[in-house]
Formats: C-alpha cells, structure tokens, sequence
C-alpha cells in the first residue's frame, strides 16, 4: 500500500456541553451534546502506510513523541488489529489554528484521522458508524464528522453502540449564522480536557445538577435553531457554558479555565447586548472565547473586540462542513 490519502475535518464549538464520560475507555458521555461546526478552523491530515516498525506521526510540522502522539497510536491500535498487526502509518496533520488550547483540535484531528483510517483500510464505514470511531479518539471528534448543527446522542448501551453523532441541520440552514474566534491564548492548557472532566465528575458538587439542568437546554436549543431564534440559542448556550465552568469550580482541586481577558470578552458581549447587538459567548475548556451572532453585525463585534487588551487573533466563522477527502495518491 502506497497510497496517501489526505482528509480534512473543521473543529466544532458545543452550543449545549459534553462535559464527563460515563464509561472512559469508550468515550461514554453522561449526556448528549449538541454542537455547531466551524468553517475556518481546519485539521489536514495525510495518512500513508509505512514499513518502518514503529507509527511516525508529525503534528503542525514537529515530531509528535510526547502525548498527543500516544494518543494517536493508542487510537490506531484500537482498530487496526483486524487489518494486520504490523500495519504502521506515516501521519502528517496540520491544524491551521491554536493547537490544544480550548479550540477544539482534538475534534478536528481525530475526525480528519478517523475518515484518513477508514479509506486507507477500505472499511467503507457509514457517516454514523464513523462518528463513533473519531468518539474514540476524543468524544467532541464524533460531532466534527458532520457539518453544520450536530447532535451526539449519549446512548444507553454499556457497548457504546447508540452512542453516535448526527446532522440535526446542515451548514446552508442558517446562512448569516456566524461564530467569532477569539484567541487569547495560543499555547497548549496545562490540564487537558480529558483530566479536567475526569476529575469534575468524581469531584464536583454541582456536576450532577449541572447534567439535569442541560439535558432539560438540549430540546429547547434544538426548538431555537430550528426557529432561527438567535436570542434564545445564544441564552441557552451561556446557561449551559456557565453551568460548566462552575461544575469545574465546584471540583477539587478547583479548575478555572478563564483569564482576566475571558471575563473582559463577556463583559463586551454583555456591553455590545446593551447597544442592541446581538451577540452571545460560549466558552470550551480553555481561556479562548467563541461568540455568536449575526452576519450584519459582524464589523461592530469585531470592532470592539479587537480593543480589549489580551485578544491575539479573531477568527470569523461560517457554519462549516463535515469531514471530507481531500485526495488520493
Ligand atoms: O472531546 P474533548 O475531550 O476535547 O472534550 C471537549 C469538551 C468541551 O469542548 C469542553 C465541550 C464540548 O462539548 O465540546
């Protein structure tokens, strides 16, 4: 085999959280989330099989030896078996953005991978059964699988078979419905996601009242989009983010995420709210801010955004496409 296939994926941003696993060696969640994906934030992967005895994986153009390459081999161990046990992988990927800081890499890498897997090894496998498989690389990668507004279904079965991602509406559904990037912090978190859910699940006082609360958000979030009612998502999306982040307070040892300038970002919101800008935030487990709005109002939002001190970079961003092929060599 001396193809290589070169596939791409575009991170998603929760609209309603997956925060904590049930079972985490399958990637369970203990609620479904809901999630909307993201044009520009983009991972291109190039996956080709090797004769050398080991897996060589290069991320944004540097040797990946340390964690985030044990994660990809423990990903590729999980399902190669089946297609010989020798079989090794040359992975180059490539994330056009912030990689491991609360942007949602992960979802993108682990999709482009797990559609670059299916094709070298002509599993053939459906959009849904794919989904399941980048949720073994990182629960978020099942949603970026598909484009536009997308459901992770929690599932009930201990075998993690009804625990899949969906297109709820595609990326055309809400043509001016916009997500603005704002990066305040471009190097890698010091607790990842995984440990940080982890440990608000064993620890956390509010988790469980948390969970009641947002699985009660999911079909009102899902009643606001199909109305194009941006007022009530982005309500619901500031509940279910702020819910979050305090289950992550509540922990011990407490988690905060946030920086001065998070707080500055949704004090603008709150401020540009006022001037009669809709706009909204939601925030994943990182300092970096998403905000939602419409496209009419996208040169005010930025305009002030780009003044609060600590805001590095703005991205802007269409509803986005699923994950795709790029080519075959
Ligand atoms: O898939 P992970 O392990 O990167 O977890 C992602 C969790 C959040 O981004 C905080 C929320 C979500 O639903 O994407």
């Amino acid at each position: 085999m001396t193809k290589t296939i070169t596939t791409c994926a575009n991170a998603n941003i929760a609209l309603i959280k997956y925060w904590g696993k049930r079972d985490e060696t399958l990637f369970l969640p203990t609620k479904s989330s809901l999630s909307v994906t993201l044009s520009s934030l983009t991972t291109t992967t190039k996956i080709s099989s090797t004769t050398k005895n080991q897996d060589e994986i290069t991320i944004n153009a540097k040797r990946a030896r340390g964690k985030a390459g044990k994660k990809i081999i423990h990903f590729l161990d999980l399902f190669r078996r089946p297609y010989g046990t020798a079989l090794r992988f040359k992975i180059i990927t490539e994330n056009n953005f912030p990689t491991g800081a609360g942007l949602a890499s992960s979802a993108s890498g682990f999709a482009a991978l797990a559609l670059g897997f299916n094709q070298i090894c002509h599993l053939r496998l459906s959009p849904r059964a794919l989904s399941m498989l980048a949720r073994q690389g990182s629960g978020s990668a099942c949603r970026s699988i598909f484009g536009g507004f997308v459901i992770w279904h929690k599932g009930k079965h201990l075998d993690g078979q009804d625990s899949f991602a969906e297109q709820l509406f595609p990326e055309s559904f809400w043509p001016d419905f916009r997500i603005l990037v704002v990066v305040i912090q471009e190097q890698e978190k010091k607790i990842s996601s995984r440990e940080a859910m982890n440990l608000t699940v064993k620890t956390s006082s509010s988790y469980q009242s948390w969970i009641e609360e947002s699985e009660k958000r999911l079909p009102l979030m899902i009643k606001a989009i199909k109305e194009k009612n941006l007022e009530k998502v982005g309500e619901l999306a500031e509940t279910d983010c702020l819910g979050m982040h305090q289950t992550m307070h509540d922990a011990h040892p407490s988690i905060n995420y946030w920086q001065p300038t998070t707080q500055a970002i949704i004090e603008a919101v709150k401020e540009l709210r006022e001037q009669k800008i809709h706009c909204y935030f939601t925030i994943d487990a990182g300092p970096n801010v998403k905000i939602i709005y419409k496209r009419q109002d996208q040169e005010k939002i930025i305009e002030y955004v780009r003044t609060i001190k600590g805001v590095k970079k703005i991205i802007t961003c269409p509803v986005g496409t699923g994950a795709h092929l790029i080519n075959t060599q």
